[in-house]
């Protein structure tokens, strides 16, 4: 009797050790995030008193904002090989390093191309952060809540945005854009710091033959012994496959279908238009019929607390409902709102200037941001890191994360002049389109993964089953 209390107090206690290990690992790997909203959400405040500093061309101001996308999507790509041999933890070391020199040298930037390498360095840290954090929080989940634990992260990355447009409003009053650029250092600071707490990923260490020092962590994170060591069975028999990465590429069809599919992914998210919205808010709301610079950064403090509020849903519902239902709901849900929004810049460019079309066009944006949020955009970075088979995890996820910022840089640099040669409303039905694609797609070749261990899926995409079925 004594005994089964002292057995129930010890597993009590080791319970709750593992759940606090799971917060901090959350919130170190959430940090990541934040760092990665601030750094997309900065640009577009500070651009305008950059621009008046350097006195910058518009080519110019062009490569002040897609030079991070450049950095993002090489460190991406780079990251791939160096979280492959030193690990997740050792990149998001060097990935938060990064953050800082990049954040300090672009705030501080005596001239352009000081401020242009700066940029790239920020981006690079920013393509670490985008690819390391949701693998290795994926690789450090249960399968249960593996969904909710990148949608978390998700969050944080809109909490950047977020954050970075309201620091945006309040340091533009003075026009201060140094301090805009250089108060990220804090943020990549704290990441630094706690990064240094954080255990290494145990499939990335029995990867590397390092299974006691797995267990040991997996242990750590189980609430029981024999949890831990059926999870380091499963990762020891996903790793019997002996081949790694490109040559694994080049040699296995089920990796390329992977590869692809992951890239497909990244490219469907972006293409979603949701950028595009985010940009350029105040251009919209300015099509919109409000002309007050005031009024249109209001309007976009809105844009990104709905960001956010939204992400929480896909919290709520990814492990339930599962991804394929709520990307097929989303995707409808932007074709929808990007549609509507179209109609409304159309009966305003036509000359029909009635208050309700302004604010029925405010709706929809915000309406498209919310679709976005509670789907393609939490849901596409868990995929992402689900269906990648172990042994070339890392090059499937640094082949969708470099397509995820590629894709982000083309969205941004041919919006302009999408609309300068079809008009706003017809760009707005060109993202209608390809949203209403993404639902077939989503139908014909997307899994579902809801609650299924990654060694699983890994197993079913190895067999040969078709894409859409290696979750089940
Ligand atoms: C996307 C970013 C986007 C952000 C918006 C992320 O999932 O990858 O490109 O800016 O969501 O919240």
């Amino acid at each position: 009797m004594e005994d089964a209390l002292q057995n129930d107090a010890i597993d009590a206690q080791r319970a709750l050790k593992a759940k606090r290990m799971k917060v901090f690992i959350t919130f170190a790997a959430g940090m990541a995030g934040l760092l990665f909203g601030l750094d997309i959400g900065v640009i577009s405040g500070a651009l305008p008193f950059i621009t008046t500093h350097f006195e910058l061309s518009s080519r110019l101001q062009e490569w002040v904002v897609s030079t991070m996308m450049l950095g993002a999507a090489l460190g991406a790509i780079s990251t791939g090989w160096i979280s492959f041999r030193l690990g997740r933890k050792t990149s998001l070391t060097a990935g938060a390093a990064l953050f800082i020199i990049g954040s300090l040298g672009s705030s501080l930037a005596p001239n352009v191309p000081i401020l242009l390498v700066s940029r790239v360095l920020l981006g690079f840290a920013v393509g670490i952060a985008s690819y390391v954090a949701p693998l290795y929080l994926s690789e450090m989940s249960e399968k249960e809540d593996r969904g909710k634990l990148i949608s978390m992260y998700q969050m944080m990355v809109t909490i950047g945005i977020l954050v970075a447009f309201i620091s945006d409003t309040i340091f533009s009053y003075g026009g201060h854009w140094r301090m805009m650029l250089g108060i990220i250092s804090l943020p990549a600071l704290l990441l630094m710091i706690s990064v240094f707490g954080l255990p290494d990923s145990p499939r990335w260490l029995a990867s590397k033959g390092k299974f006691d020092k797995a267990k040991e962590i997996l242990r750590m994170l189980n609430t029981t012994d024999a949890k831990a060591d059926s999870e380091l069975n499963e990762i020891h028999e996903s790793l019997k496959v002996k081949q790694e990465g490109w040559s694994l590429f080049k040699e296995n069809k089920n990796v390329r279908r992977a590869v692809y599919l992951g890239m497909l992914l990244q490219a469907m998210q972006q293409f979603t238009g949701m950028n595009v919205i985010l940009y350029y808010a105040p251009q919209i709301f300015k099509h919109a019929g409000f002309a007050n610079t005031e009024q249109q950064m209001i309007a976009t403090v809105i844009c990104g607390v709905t960001n956010a509020l939204a992400t929480i849903i896909a919290m709520k519902t990814v492990d339930k409902q599962g991804r394929k239902p709520v990307l097929k709901i989303g995707f409808a849900g932007i074709a929808i709102g990007t549609f509507l929004l179209g109609v409304c810049l159309y009966m305003i460019n036509a000359g029909f200037s009635a208050l309700w079309i302004s604010i029925f066009a405010i709706l929809m944006t915000l309406f498209t941001i919310a679709s976005f949020a509670m789907s393609a955009g939490p849901v596409v970075w868990i995929l992402c890191s689900e269906i990648q088979p172990l042994k070339s995890r890392d090059f499937g996820v640094a082949c969708s994360t470099t397509t995820n910022w590629i894709v982000n840089m083309i969205i941004g640099a041919t919006f302009l002049t999408l609309i300068n040669t079809f008009g706003i409303a017809v760009t707005f039905w060109i993202y209608t389109g390809m949203n209403i694609l993404f639902v077939i797609l989503t139908v014909l070749l997307i899994p579902e993964t809801k609650g299924i261990s990654l060694e699983n899926i890994e197993k079913n995409l190895m067999d040969g089953k078709r894409l859409r079925d290696i979750g089940v």
